[in-house]
C-alpha cells in the first residue's frame, strides 16, 4: 500500500492540467508536480548546448551529463539545470517543441521516470502529464483523463493570448496547427505514449467550467 496520497493527471496540451491541477493542490495542501516543466527543462538544456531536437544520440549523451533540481519557492515550483534556475525560460516556443521532439526518447524518458516517483513516495501530490496514470504511477490513488477537441482547447488558447497581449503574430489557425502536431507527436510515440489508463476517470471539459471539473474530480476522492 502506497504511504502517501496520489493523483495523476494527463491529458493533452492546452486541456487545463495544470489550472486545475494546482486548484486541487491548493484545496487539498499537496504538492504539485508539473511533469511537463521537467521536460521543457532538459529541453533548454539541450537547446542551450546547441543539439538539434531531431538529433536522437546527441541529446541522449547530453542527458547523462544533466544534474536536474526541483525546488518549491513560496509555494511555486521551481526548475535548475546544473544549478541554475530556468524556470523563466520554460514557457517559450522553442523550448515547447524541443520538448515535445525530445520528449519521445526512452533515455530521456526514464531519467525523470525515477525523479518523478521518487518524489510522490515522499509526500501527497497531485501531478501532471501525458503518462503519470499509465507509466509514472499505475498505483496512483486517482487517476483523472482531461480531453478536449484540438478547435476547443485552440480557442481557450487564443483567448488567454488575447487577454494578455502575447499573441506575438500567432493566429488562430497557427496554434490550432500547433496543437494538433504535438497532440499527434504525444499520442504517437512509442515509449509511454499519451493515452488514457484503463482505470482513469475521463473528463471531457468542452463544455465545462473549471469550477465544474474540480467537483467532478473533488466527488471521486477517497
Ligand atoms: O505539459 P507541457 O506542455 O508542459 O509538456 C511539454 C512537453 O513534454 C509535451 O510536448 C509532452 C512532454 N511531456 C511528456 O511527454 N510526458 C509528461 N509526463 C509531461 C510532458
Amino acid at each position: 500500500m502506497a504511504q502517501y496520497v496520489s493523483i495523476a493527471i494527463d491529458g493533452p496540451s492546452g486541456v487545463g492540467k495544470s489550472t486545475i491541477a494546482r486548484l486541487l493542490a491548493d484545496k487539498l495542501k499537496y504538492t504539485y508536480i508539473d511533469t511537463g516543466a521537467m521536460f521543457r527543462s532538459l529541453a533548454v538544456f539541450y537547446i542551450d548546448n546547441g543539439a538539434d531536437a531531431e538529433d536522437k544520440e546527441t541529446v541522449t549523451e547530453l542527458t547523462s551529463k544533466v544534474r536536474l533540481g526541483i525546488e518549491y519557492i513560496d509555494g511555486v515550483q521551481h526548475m535548475f539545470v546544473n544549478g541554475k534556475d530556468v524556470t523563466d525560460r520554460l514557457r517559450t516556443e522553442t523550448v515547447s517543441r524541443t520538448a515535445s521532439v525530445t520528449s519521445q526518447y526512452p533515455e530521456v524518458r526514464s531519467m525523470l521516470l525515477d525523479m518523478q516517483r521518487a518524489i510522490a513516495k515522499q509526500q501527497n501530490v497531485i501531478m501532471d502529464g501525458r503518462d503519470i496514470g499509465t507509466v509514472v504511477l499505475p498505483d496512483a490513488t486517482l487517476k483523472v483523463f482531461l480531453t478536449a477537441s484540438a478547435k476547443v482547447r485552440a480557442e481557450r488558447r487564443f483567448r488567454q493570448l488575447s487577454e494578455t497581449g502575447k499573441l506575438e503574430g500567432a493566429t488562430f489557425e497557427s496554434i490550432l496547427k500547433d496543437l494538433e502536431e504535438r497532440d499527434y507527436r504525444d499520442s504517437h510515440r512509442e515509449t509511454a505514449p499519451l493515452k488514457a489508463a484503463e482505470d482513469a476517470m475521463v473528463i471531457d471539459t468542452s463544455d465545462m467550467s473549471i469550477e465544474e471539473v474540480e467537483n467532478a474530480i473533488m466527488k471521486e476522492l477517497p
